[in-house]
Formats: C-alpha cells, structure tokens, sequence
C-alpha cells in the first residue's frame, strides 16, 4: 500500500478579522515549527488571505482559500478567481463545501466546473462530500457520495487527479459535535478510494488523500486517523484555535 503523508487541513469559515488571523496563523506556524512528516494547510477568509500568506512565507504551513469561482475574470460580483488566489501564494482550495451545496445552491455540476478550474490553474482542490442526516437515515449515504463524486469530477484526468484531495464531510456531524463512529467513517472512506480506483487507476487512488471532517478534535483524532482509508482532517472549529490545531497536528504525525 502506497504511503500517503497525513494532511490536516484548518477550515476557519467566516471567522477572524486579518488582525486575528494573522495572530492565528503566527501561533499555528510556532506549533508546526519545522515538522515535514505532516501537510498542514489553513484556509482564512479572504480579507485575511495575503496578510496570513505573509504569515506563512517561509515556514511548512500551506495557505488554503475556502472557494473561488471557475471564471478567470470578469462581471461576477463578489467572486474570486483562480488567479487572484495564485497571485496571493494560495496552494489549496476547498470546493463543494456542504455550507456552501445547501446555503448557497451550488450543484454538483457548478462545483466540477470549480474544480476543472483549480487543477487547471495549479490549485489543489479539497473536494468535498458528504451526505445529510436524513439520507443516512433512509440508507442512501453510499449512493448520494457516489453522486457526488463521480459528477464532482467528471472529466478530471488520469495525471490531474494525483493533485486531488477529498474530504468526507457528514453534514451531520460538521460543526454539532456528532462525530462519525471510525467504522461509519472508514467504510466511506474506503468506498470513495474504490470509486476513485474505477475513474482514474488502482495506482491514481492509492495517491490521493481522503481526509475526514465533521467535529473532529484531539480526544476523537487519534482514532479516526488510525484507520486504513483515513488520511488526515478537514477542521472547522478544531481549527479556531492554536492549541487544538496543533495537537491534531500532532496526532497525525504519530499515525
Ligand atoms: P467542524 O467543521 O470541524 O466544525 O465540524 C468541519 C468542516 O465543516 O469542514
């Protein structure tokens, strides 16, 4: 089996002003120190994009965006393109948010636009999945993540994909402290590595990191990290603060 480094990913929403988040990142960058042997990336709002990548110059912290638009300029109010993310040293991008599919309508065909426009301009997309409570409930989480990610990425090519990340997200469990059981997670996970073997090759996903999000925090980690399919974290309010970011940090190291 393929190693993959572990990767722990801090989502910070649509919290911190740039003063905060500069704060933030500076105690994020200090707990990181120079540890290679996990991929850590933060992704601020955007008012705190360029003043954290300042932060981040020159340490092992990789600058994330939580969106942006597939155009590369033009008459869309309130977007940011793929450009305007480079100019700024942004590496990753979250796409398809589950915040972003039931707040703010975008379609699983939208979000593939997104992420054809993210490989192709050397951002690596964090896609995300994931299904709600009621299709739980009602047995379709496999089908409903299939969905997702075969319309997700449709037309993603062979070479291309090695860049992707996914993070599976049980809307269930994102920000209400429900966290997914290990075998309720790593049986997705394992699920989308299948599917990701039949879109692309065994080899390909074998490559690519699936990461696990939905109130994960120190004392839940350890566990979920330990699984076979399970390669790192997508943290919302895990990630608010030094202390907690850094020792999840810490738990995928030993993993
Ligand atoms: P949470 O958020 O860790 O606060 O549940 C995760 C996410 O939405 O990415």
């Amino acid at each position: 089996m393929t190693h993959r480094k572990k990767l722990i990913a801090g989502n910070w929403k649509m919290n911190k002003t740039p003063a905060d988040a500069v704060a933030l990142a500076r105690e994020i960058v200090a707990a990181a120190g120079q540890r290679t042997d996990v991929d850590i990336v933060i992704c601020p709002p955007f008012t705190a994009t360029e003043s954290v990548g300042k932060v981040l110059d020159g340490s092992t912290v990789k600058l994330g965006a939580q969106n942006l638009h597939p155009e590369k300029s033009g008459a869309f109010t309130g977007e940011i393109s793929p450009d305007m993310l480079r100019a700024l040293f942004v590496s990753h991008v979250i796409l398809g948010h589950s915040e972003r599919r039931a707040l703010f309508g975008e379609t699983d065909a939208f979000i593939n636009l997104k992420v054809l426009s993210a490989l192709k301009n050397q951002l690596r997309p964090i896609f995300c999945v994931g299904e709600t409570l009621a299709e739980r409930e009602a047995g379709a989480t496999l089908k409903v993540v299939q969905t997702q990610v075969e319309a997700g990425l449709e037309g993603v090519g062979r070479e291309a994909a090695a860049d992707l990340i996914i993070a599976y997200e049980p809307v269930w469990a994102i920000g209400t402290g429900k966290v997914a059981t290990t075998a309720q997670a790593q049986e997705v996970h394992a699920f989308i590595r299948m599917l990701l073997a039949k879109l692309f090759t065994e080899p390909v996903a074998q490559k690519i990191r699936i990461l696990y999000g939905g109130s994960m925090k120190p004392a839940n980690a350890p566990e979920l990290l330990a699984q076979t399919d399970i390669d790192g974290g997508l943290i919302g309010g895990a990630s608010l603060e030094a202390r907690s970011f850094g020792e999840l940090i810490t738990a995928a190291a030993a993993k």
